[in-house]
Order: structure tokens, then sequence, then C-alpha cells
């Protein structure tokens, strides 16, 4: 195949940045979007041009790194899919495709395609810790979890921290991806010590960042690679909710 690209690029966190027009040629369709990077990449470099810089670790949907806006959707067309488990025969010889990274003031272009997330990292060290009983080990099943439950918890914690659910909303809320983590540990017994003051933090912190609010537009579920539910959200607002009325407020 030989697809005409548009690939957003921008050479510093304040440089202007413009969508540049590349030819991938020979691309196979058993390719992956990444690996199709690669290889215009390769012509770049050995025509002595600046490779164009993008995210990407495992490979396989599981690190959250990949982080690509294909012709508008943040990870590419594909539902339940992340930019790096994207193939190449999802597009046809002569199409033109679009590639531009996450946009959010929360989290700003570094270069290129790539994008800084260290937000949401400071979101998760504001969630803070679990307090576990460090006395011997306990046997297994004195926590009782029912089955339902604990399966809840680890769909939400199923979230691997891409970010496509900020690019995709029109706030740029990250509601989806606190709401996962919230979820994961609200719903245990293991997180129940520092519930409250977890919902709080990582909520005002969020607001620090400048991550928008939600307005349930539904986008985040959509293109997230983990198809975490919008109900997380729900849960979240009932958790802030209950805290601040702890607090009296
Ligand atoms: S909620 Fe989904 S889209 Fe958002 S960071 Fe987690 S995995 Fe990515
Ligand atoms: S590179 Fe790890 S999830 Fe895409």
């Amino acid at each position: 195949m030989r697809l005409n690209l548009k690939i957003w690029r921008q050479a510093a966190p304040d440089a202007a940045g413009r969508l540049v027009d590349y030819v991938a040629g020979d691309v196979s369709p058993d390719m992956s979007f990444l690996e199709m990077l690669d290889v215009v990449n390769e012509g770049l470099v050995s025509s002595g041009q600046d490779a164009i810089a993008f995210d990407s670790d495992c490979r396989e949907g599981i690190c959250g790194m990949c982080s690509l806006v294909v012709n508008g959707v943040p990870h590419g067309p594909d539902r339940g899919t992340t930019v790096c488990q994207l193939h190449m025969r999802r597009f046809k010889d002569g199409d033109t495709v679009t590639i531009e990274p996450w946009r959010a003031r929360a989290i700003p272009v570094v270069k290129d395609l790539v994008v800084d997330r260290s937000a949401f990292d400071r979101i998760i060290t504001a969630g803070g810790y679990v307090s576990v009983n460090i006395g011997g080990a306990p046997d297994g099943n004195t926590i009782p979890i029912a089955k339902e439950t604990s399966e809840t918890a680890m769909d939400s914690a199923a979230c691997i921290g891409c970010g496509a659910c900020v690019a995709a909303c029109k706030n740029a809320s990250a509601h989806l991806f606190m709401s996962a983590k919230i979820s994961h540990l609200a719903l245990l017994p293991q997180g129940q010590l520092e519930r409250r003051r977890r919902v709080v933090a990582m909520i005002e912190q969020a607001d620090a960042e400048g991550f928008g609010s939600c307005s349930n537009e539904g986008e985040c579920e959509a293109v997230c690679p983990k198809e975490i539910p919008i109900s997380n959200i729900a849960r979240m607002t009932r958790e802030y909710v209950k805290a601040m009325a702890a607090r009296g407020k």
C-alpha cells in the first residue's frame, strides 16, 4: 500500500507546529501502525532529516505510552485498542491519514507527537498510598470479596494511564482516568482507610493541573483502549460528595 500521511511536526513545546505531508510507500497490511512510522523514520534518517518523535514502549497494549490521534480519533479507528495494536490492514491503498498528538493544556506537546503526561503521575501521587497491616501474612481468602466486586475493581485497574480519555474530551477532563483509579481502590477492603482523603486529593490535583470538568459527553469511554466504563465517573462523584459531606462542606 501507499499512504499519504499528514503528521504533526513541532520542534519544541513553545515552537509553532504544523502538519507536514509525507508519503509512506511499500506499506504491508500486516505492519502495525507504529512499524509503519518506524519505516517512515528510517527513510527520513537515511536522507539526513529529523525523525518524527513519537512515544511507545511495550507495543502490545499494556504500558500506555503510545499516544497518537489518527484521523481525529485518539488511538485510531478500532474500539478497545491502543494505537500500537492498530494494523495497516485497517487502511486502504491511497488513503490519507492524519496523525496528531494528544491535545490538552495539562498534557502539553514535548516534540512532534510526544506529550508530557507527568500531570497524571502527580494525580496518582496525590492519591497517595494504601495502608496495610504488616502483621503476619494473612491466610488466603480471610478477606472475602464478592466475585462481582472484585471483577469490577479489577476492570477499573485495567486503566493504563494513556490519556486518550483526556484527548477525546472537549473539556480535557481526566475524570475517566481518575475514576478508574478511585473505583479500583474504593471497591476493595484494602482501599478503605484512605478512601475519602484519596478522592478529594486526586480531584484537587487534577483541578490544579488544569484538567477540565466532566459534562457527561462519553467520548472518553468511546476511545478508552481498556473500555473503562463512564459509570466509574458517577462512582467517583458519589465518593467525592460523601467525602465532602464528612468534612461538613
Ligand atoms: S481511562 Fe482509558 S483512556 Fe483514560 S487513561 Fe485509562 S486506559 Fe487510557
Ligand atoms: S506502546 Fe505500550 S500500550 Fe502502546
